[in-house]
């Protein structure tokens, strides 16, 4: 896919779920410095990332009136949110996307270890382990970011969002997923993603940021 695609997508999916360019970075950068840290190579980290960008895709096919109800859904409403990963699926057949790691990153997100995910069920090794891994991203991003309904998180949340993924090892996470991401955290490494790619910052277009750009905000927040 192309990058103006990927940037045309990603741009819906924030208008559709209201949420900003800054949390697609963030879990962007996220995914990228866990998979550096298992030193896979460049076409790796790229099919990740764009996996990252568009894990949510799904949300463009679900109404609004859901999607971006203020108050409590109901049962019903949120047996259709849980379709999105099916959606997602469909969405990546009919643009010709054939790269199987965005597949699996979009289809199965929401699952979990422990068999209790959304919506196919499969559990443990049954799970790809890119959508084993970006769950463990996607729930520390929910954690640490600023929502409707909270909007202060106050300077321990990571600390915070670190310990709820380690209590949820075996039941909704992988242990070498929230492992490898504790380290990342532990040594400063996410530092630059979260003081940085706050949500009121403007970020660059998905893909037409220059790794230059990332490097200097790296080594600006980078553990002194
Ligand atoms: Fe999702």
């Amino acid at each position: 896919m192309s990058p103006e695609q990927i940037q045309k997508l990603v741009a819906e999916i924030e208008k559709k779920d209201l949420s900003t360019a800054a949390h697609t970075w963030r879990v962007v950068l996220y995914t990228r410095a866990l998979l550096e840290s298992f030193g896979v190579d460049r076409d790796w980290i790229a099919l990740g990332t764009q996996a990252a960008a568009l894990h949510d895709i799904g949300k463009i096919d679900i109404p609004d009136r859901i999607l971006q109800k203020p108050g409590k859904l109901t049962d019903e409403e949120f047996e259709i949110i849980k379709l999105h990963p099916v959606t997602g699926f469909a969405r990546m057949i009919t643009l010709n996307v054939s790269e199987e790691p965005i597949h699996n990153v979009v289809r199965f997100h929401h699952e979990r270890w422990d068999g209790l995910g959304y919506p196919f069920q499969i559990k443990g090794e049954e799970i790809p382990i890119g959508a084993r891994l970006f769950s463990v991203i996607d729930s520390f991003d929910a954690m640490t970011s600023v929502r409707p309904y909270r909007s202060e998180i106050g300077d321990d949340a990571a600390q915070r969002a670190i310990v709820e993924l380690q209590a949820g090892i075996g039941t909704r996470y992988w242990a070498e997923g929230v492992e490898a991401f504790t380290e990342l955290f532990q040594t400063g490494q996410l530092d630059y993603i979260l003081h940085y790619f706050n949500d009121d910052v403007p970020v660059p277009s998905f893909m037409a940021a220059r790794e230059e750009e990332f490097e200097a905000i790296r080594n600006h927040y980078k553990p002194k």
